[in-house]
């Protein structure tokens, strides 16, 4: 595995690839492998004939009071865990590498990035979108792998290729869950013991949430309130926003139909986590 830093050396690779007519498939991350991202980079493999995953905690994405500067952080542990994948390069560059001067262009995608989460963190999905743009531009990837759990991204993500017309494939993987349920992320780590077990409420209410549809509840007023009630019933647990939306505009619905997605922000104590899921099928 070959680990770049500088954007002129990855560019210089993907080039030679290209120009030999091999394919590249991309996995953006902020890093802190967990098996969530090995698994978008076995995806990867299935895609391309090389991988490249990029390792970047993109502070444009982050508001003031985010957690940036505690962001986890382990490159030994990453690039071994990445070199068990077979993956072909690690581009990890540095924020000078990516922002040499304070940049001033914004990629936005409003409305879709003003709702759900856009709506609690302003800036969040412009800075998403303009690091993945860049990114985009220098491995010049011909597909690009996202998780689900990250629903709103990924649909921010697609509209950004699709408007701008750019050639390349967007995968969305599955969630991937730990045992129990709770969805896997790098910020499941600043959970107690306490806050483990309240975070299951998050997928214990999609679960209830399909439960309800599968008994032919469509009402979503009636599903969000059960779920929310769910969610709120351990004390560790704050709503930040529950909803059902359709799967392609994130637009919020009155009645569930088959594009519904159940979406969520909770805070779990300190930690906000994510989590969504269909309604009408299980993922
Ligand atoms: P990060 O949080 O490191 O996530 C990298 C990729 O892994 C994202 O596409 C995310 O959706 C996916 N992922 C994380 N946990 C997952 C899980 N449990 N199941 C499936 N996929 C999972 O998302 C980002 O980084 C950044 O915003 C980035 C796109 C790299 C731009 O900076």
């Amino acid at each position: 595995m070959e680990v770049f830093q500088s954007s002129d050396v990855m560019r210089a690779w993907s080039h030679r690839k290209i120009s030999a007519g091999k394919t590249i498939a991309l996995v953006p991350t902020m890093g802190f492998f967990h098996e969530g991202h090995l698994r978008l980079m076995k995806k990867a493999h299935e895609m391309a004939d090389y991988v490249v995953v990029s390792l970047f905690v993109n502070p444009i994405q982050f508001g003031p009071s985010e957690d940036y500067s505690t962001y986890p952080r382990d490159f030994d542990h990453d690039a071994s865990m990445a070199a068990k994948e077979g993956i072909d390069v690690l581009f990890v560059p540095d924020s000078r590498e990516m922002y040499p001067e304070a940049a001033v262009t914004r990629i936005s995608v409003e409305p879709l990035a003003t709702t759900l989460c856009g709506a609690s963190r302003p800036g969040h999905f412009e800075g998403v979108c303009t690091v993945v743009a860049k990114l985009f531009h220098i491995v010049l990837p011909h597909a690009a792998v996202f998780g689900r759990k990250d629903f709103q991204q990924l649909a921010v993500i697609r509209r950004m290729v699709k408007d701008l017309s750019w050639d390349i494939s967007i995968i969305g993987h599955p969630i991937v869950r730990e045992a129990d349920g709770l969805a896997m992320s790098s910020r499941n780590r600043y959970l107690s013991e306490k806050e483990r077990q309240s975070a299951l409420g998050l997928y214990t209410s999609i679960q209830y949430a399909r439960k309800l549809v599968r008994n032919g509840v469509v009402e979503v007023a009636r599903i969000v309130h059960e779920a929310s009630t769910l969610i709120q019933s351990s004390e560790d647990n704050r709503i930040d926003y529950v909803q059902v939306v359709d799967q392609d505009t994130l637009a919020e619905q009155q009645e569930v139909d088959e594009h519904s997605i159940m979406i969520m922000a909770v805070w779990v104590g300190r930690t906000r986590l994510i989590d969504n899921g269909a309604l009408f099928e299980g993922e």
